[in-house]
């Protein structure tokens, strides 16, 4: 029922226009007597329908201006995060562990940091911004904070130096370890039966084992 409310939102930003009012009141009307009959949902709010305005995807074009080295994230991350991550981003027990496990990912012993799995260093901008500090410590990080604990972050995974300067160009630039580890994407245009874009053990026609040696 939320979903039928949310679809309507033409009648609330142009109100001032009657006629459309009435057309998209009669188009949503019967939706929305049941909603008031049930008596739950609410149309969102401004600030909540921004909420997905500022995710910054790999192309990192929703990056705002500012920068950061790990030298200058170093005191922040000390203050703000090492309680739960450790002053290296080595993790405490129960909180997750930042770094380390470059390399480890195709191993008996895996280790998921955001260093060792993320394909793209924004993820880790994107994350900070939007997650951190997490509650109820005060979200008070400036862009140039963000870009600086990111910094800090790859700088302890080796991905990165310490004097190296994260903006809205160098963060999309980083050539983060585990880049080409995924599986591609499914091809959108040319529909493939045999899904070869897939591991051989999901594919149509399972691939030949190899002769014994
Ligand atoms: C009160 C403890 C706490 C503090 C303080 C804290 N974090 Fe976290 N952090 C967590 C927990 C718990 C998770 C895992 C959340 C999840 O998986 O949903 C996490 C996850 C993360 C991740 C993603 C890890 C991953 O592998 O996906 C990043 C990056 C991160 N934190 C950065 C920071 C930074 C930077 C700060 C300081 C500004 C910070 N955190 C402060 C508890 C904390």
């Amino acid at each position: 029922m939320r979903y039928t409310k949310l679809y309507c939102p033409i009648r609330i930003s142009l109100r001032s226009k009657f006629l459309l009012s009435v057309m998209a009141l009669l188009a949503c009307g019967t939706a929305m007597a049941q909603i008031s009959a049930y008596n739950v949902g609410r149309p969102p709010t401004e600030s909540e329908l921004r909420v997905g305005d500022n995710v910054v995807g790999s192309d990192g074009k929703e990056l705002p201006r500012g920068s950061g080295t790990a030298k200058e994230g170093a005191p922040i991350f000390a203050a703000k995060c090492a309680t739960c991550h450790g002053q290296n981003g080595e993790g405490v027990p129960s909180y997750p562990r930042l770094v380390g496990g470059v390399g480890s990912l195709n191993t008996p012993t895996p280790v998921f940091t955001v260093g060792s799995r993320m394909a793209y260093a924004t993820t880790i901008w994107d994350f900070i911004n939007r997650a951190t500090p997490p509650w109820p410590l005060p979200k008070d990080l400036t862009p140039d904070n963000v870009y600086a604990l990111t910094a800090f972050i790859l700088f302890k995974n080796g991905i990165i130096k310490e004097t190296d300067v994260l903006d809205k160009k160098s963060l999309v630039e980083v050539q983060m370890p585990n880049r080409n580890g995924f599986y591609p994407n499914p091809p959108q245009s040319s529909p493939d039966k045999n899904r070869s874009w897939l591991p051989y053990w999901n594919q149509a026609k399972p691939a030949k084992k190899p002769a014994a040696k």
